[in-house]
């Protein structure tokens, strides 16, 4: 995980850096820090905790000459959150710092090649190590770049890292193995950085640097190369058409209620495009180079992979593909599953850098197996390795507690299930015609615009009536059984009460026994074929003494403790409303509890180790 910037330029460059962190605190917040040269001296600032104390920190140092810094915030993977642990790191002569975002797997290994050499360490990370590694390789290698290179060709694992010499203080080296990292082109400066958004103010030209590449930079001009041979590379910038202000709140309260009340427009957005007027199917030029599956394995993490699960119950009915859905971690493990030629894998990420999501990708690649991904972030990892990527369209999310990603993830696989029922002119019977499924989609911004309001006003409500609860069932059956899941998975996140999602016919083999007056359970009742046997399990609880709340639809007759009527619509379609009522409880309950909305703790948006 992890976030960092570099920037050599004319500006000032601590106030830069420090700028770049704010939009990269998403990546991980445990500690920050910034190093540049002062004076021939290298200076490293660090501070454990948010960036607020490392700004505090930085009032009394000497930072407005330095025009070349680099910072990073963290997210703890080796060693706990501690100032000794916090990047930039030094190598033990203070001659050069590096920041890091990855892992370097064998670092115990070289780690005790080094102690033997007579370097001492400070902190419990493998940064410490790599950059005493460069430090050394120094000492026989003809310059600094020579000696980074030859020391990352040593390190395995993953890491984008970003490093500067005291003897050099206008010059960044950067480097990228199996971790995000971006180049920016200014006019007379430079940039690098784990995400766009950290330089998007100063420009919008970007290399998008990739595995095994290496880039020095100064004010006046940058070289690209490999990182095997040091052989140049001739890459042209991209233009970025992001709008900053889609970063900032926007008069919400936090990212995370801004998102939410973007789910409209995202609806908007996603269908933009796919139904061209007089056109009968959904357009997909995506994947026209890729026949339709006869089997599918949707693989992905968290929200992703309840949007996944939710996928499967459109897929499998309206294009008469058979799906498996499985988390990520797991899947790429079982090396014994079976992909047949005719078998496709569909990989879901918001970030389109989840480790575990994108070894699956390689792990299906490397077997021959075709990848589909469906990602948001535009030149994201999964997105330039799979064989089709489809874009969500959700813009920037900010707020670590997925929301609208989900809902976009969801209408593209909407769009995916009827634009592969299209091709085979297939479907169970009784299942929406593709201009009845379109009309739908398309109604759905409108409604969503209408009752969110007053949705949030039930939120609020509810939240505070359940406030004391400390544990919550949340159920549903059929396609809200994701729902629920994910329901589940918010309200933990976010407010850090016990939920646990369940398929509602499951709880009388054992999760039942859990119930009683002060375990309420939340249950998806809306008026769909499954709402018998729904009620049933409702009834169940309530003998239980359970307290029930149920998100339902107007005119459902359901004797429960708090009902939460929201708008009818079809299933699947209802998920699009029940979706941001569940969003809303979450973020209710945790503001109203005074937690970290945005930022909960422990957590971090991109998740880019295994
Ligand atoms: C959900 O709120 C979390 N942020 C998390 O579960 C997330 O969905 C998961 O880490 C997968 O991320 P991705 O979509 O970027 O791959």
């Amino acid at each position: 995980m992890c976030g960092i910037i570099g920037y050599t330029g004319r500006r000032p460059a601590v106030p830069v850096v420090v700028e770049g962190l704010r939009s990269l605190e998403y990546r991980g917040y445990d500690s920050a820090g910034v190093s540049f040269v002062h004076r021939g001296s290298l200076r490293v600032i660090r501070s454990q905790g948010k960036l607020a104390n490392l700004e505090e920190r930085l009032v009394t140092e000497p930072v407005v000459t330095a025009t070349c810094a680099m910072g990073h915030t963290r997210w703890a993977t080796h060693g706990v959150p501690a100032e000794r642990n916090a990047h930039p790191h030094a190598s033990g002569d203070q001659t050069i710092a590096i920041v890091h975002n990855g892992i370097i797997e064998n670092h115990q290994e070289l780690k005790d090649e080094l102690v033997k050499l007579g370097h001492v360490f400070y902190s419990e990370t493998d940064t410490e190590v790599l950059v005493n590694l460069i430090a050394e390789r120094r000492r026989s290698e003809p310059d600094l770049l020579h000696a980074f290179a030859s020391a990352l060709r040593e390190a395995k694992g993953a890491y984008a890292v970003c490093m500067m010499h005291k003897d050099e203080p206008n010059t960044l080296y950067a480097a990228r193995m199996s971790a995000p990292l971006i180049f920016g082109v200014g006019t007379g400066e430079h940039f690098v950085a784990s995400d766009i958004p950290a330089f998007l103010p100063y420009t919008r030209q970007v290399v998008f640097l990739e595995d095994g590449e290496i880039v020095k930079a100064d004010a006046g001009g940058y070289q690209l190369m490999h990182l095997s041979d040091l052989s140049e590379i001739s890459r042209e910038s991209q233009t970025i058409l992001w709008d900053m202000q889609a970063a900032r709140k926007g008069g919400y309260r936090h990212f995370m209620l801004k998102e939410i009340f973007e789910q409209p427009r995202v609806v908007t957005d996603c269908l933009t495009g796919r139904i061209p007027h007089g056109h009968e199917g959904v357009l997909l030029p995506e994947l026209e180079h890729l026949p339709t599956p006869k089997r599918l394995h949707i693989v992905a993490c968290g929200t992703s992979f309840h949007s996944g699960s939710w996928g499967r119950h459109l897929l499998e009915p309206w294009a008469g593909i058979p799906t498996q859905v499985e988390i990520a971690s797991e899947f790429r493990y079982r090396e014994a599953t079976l992909l047949d030629a005719e078998d496709m894998v569909l990989v879901i990420s918001q970030s389109g850098e989840t480790a575990d999501t994108l070894a699956a990708l390689r792990s299906v690649r490397e077997r021959g197996g075709k990848v589909i991904g469906l990602c948001n972030v535009v030149g994201s990892s999964i997105a330039r390795e799979a064989d089709a990527v489809i874009y969500t369209q959700a813009g920037p999310e900010i707020s670590v507690a997925s929301t609208k990603a989900m809902c976009s993830q969801m209408v593209m696989l909407a769009l995916l299930a009827l634009h592969w029922k299209g091709r085979k002119e297939g479907g169970a019977p009784g299942t929406p015609s593709v201009m009845e499924a379109v009309e739908l989609l398309q109604s759905l911004p409108a409604i969503l615009d209408d009752h969110m309001p007053a949705m949030r006003e039930r939120a609020v409500e509810l939240a505070r009536a359940y406030s004391e609860a400390t544990n919550f069932f949340y159920l549903g059956r059929g396609h809200c059984f994701p729902l629920a899941c994910e329901g589940a998975l918010k309200l933990k996140e976010l407010s850090y009460i016990h939920a646990e999602g369940y398929a509602a016919g499951e709880m009388k083999h054992g999760p039942i026994a859990l119930v009683d007056p002060a375990f309420p359970t939340f249950v998806l009742a809306l008026n769909d074929a499954l709402l018998p046997k729904v009620e049933s399990n409702i009834k169940e609880i309530q003998a239980r003494r359970g307290k029930v709340i149920a998100l339902t639809n107007p005119g459902v007759d359901l004797p429960v403790d708090d009902r939460w009527d929201i708008p009818a619509m079809p299933a699947p379609f209802s998920a699009f409303v029940a979706l941001p009522a569940l969003q809303l409880f979450s973020y209710a309950m945790a503001d109203y509890l005074g937690k970290d909305v945005d930022q909960p703790r422990n957590l971090a948006k991109s998740v880019t180790v295994e």
